[in-house]
């Protein structure tokens, strides 16, 4: 089958865009990482896409008149490259409803919580402040309200009475690095498809559990 095209959006680190460019460095993985785009001229993520060999740009939507005019160029960029597939990866700008009506079920999104719970920033403290003991991590297609839309994978990982924002960040992190890779292969090989609103994986099988914290 063909490797999809595919788009990595970055405005910081990169750690998850490092995560699919080595996954993507695989000729059986599903997506071909084409692109690395940044909103942001010194974002870290860039030096680290260009040590990969992977071509980047950098559309700064501070240079644009408008979110409009800064969506239109990216839309522009995205359909020079034959791009199928985009992931925002700590991509901080919002994107209107147009952008992402255009490219429905196309454009993927992490975030650092179990959605729907703690939508927005900061996600780790207020996880910590309501005692969940558990929190996590979600990839999930993009629709027009901010962190909503069809979930591909989600990942938990206990939440202990004595971390703090920095130890929990760490431990949804790598929970992170490990559920972009996959929810990109779902995705590009076809088996996650969007049926009515949520994600139908196909030939699904559920997983061990269930899952304790504390441990019985
Ligand atoms: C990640 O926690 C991601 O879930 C959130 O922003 C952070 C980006 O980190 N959307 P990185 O740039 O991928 O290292």
């Amino acid at each position: 089958m063909a490797r999809k095209n595919t788009a990595v959006l970055i405005s910081g680190r990169g750690s998850n865009m490092q995560a699919l460019l080595d996954a993507a460095r695989n000729p059986d993985f599903p997506a071909r990482i084409v692109r690395v785009i940044s909103n942001v001229w010194d974002a870290p993520g860039l030096k680290r896409a260009e040590a990969a060999g992977i071509a980047t740009s950098v559309i700064d939507h501070r240079a644009f008149n408008g979110r409009a005019a800064f969506e239109a160029a990216l839309d522009q960029a995205l359909r020079t490259d034959g791009i199928e597939l985009a992931c925002l990866a700590g991509f901080m700008r919002l994107l209107t409803a147009d952008f992402v009506n255009g490219w429905r079920d196309r454009l993927i999104n992490i975030h650092p919580s179990l959605l729907p719970a703690f939508p927005g920033l900061d996600t780790h403290a207020r996880a910590l402040a309501a005692g969940v003991r558990f929190t996590g991590c979600t990839v999930h297609f993009v629709r027009p309200t901010m962190d909503e839309g069809p979930i591909i994978v989600q990942a938990a990982v206990p939440v202990l009475y004595n971390d703090d924002e920095a130890t929990l960040a760490a431990r949804v992190l790598a929970a992170e690095h490990k559920a972009y890779p996959l929810a990109l292969r779902l995705v590009a090989s076809g088996r996650a498809k969007v049926v009515d609103q949520r994600v139908q994986i196909d030939g699904e099988s559920a997983p061990e559990g269930p899952i304790f914290n504390p441990q019985p």
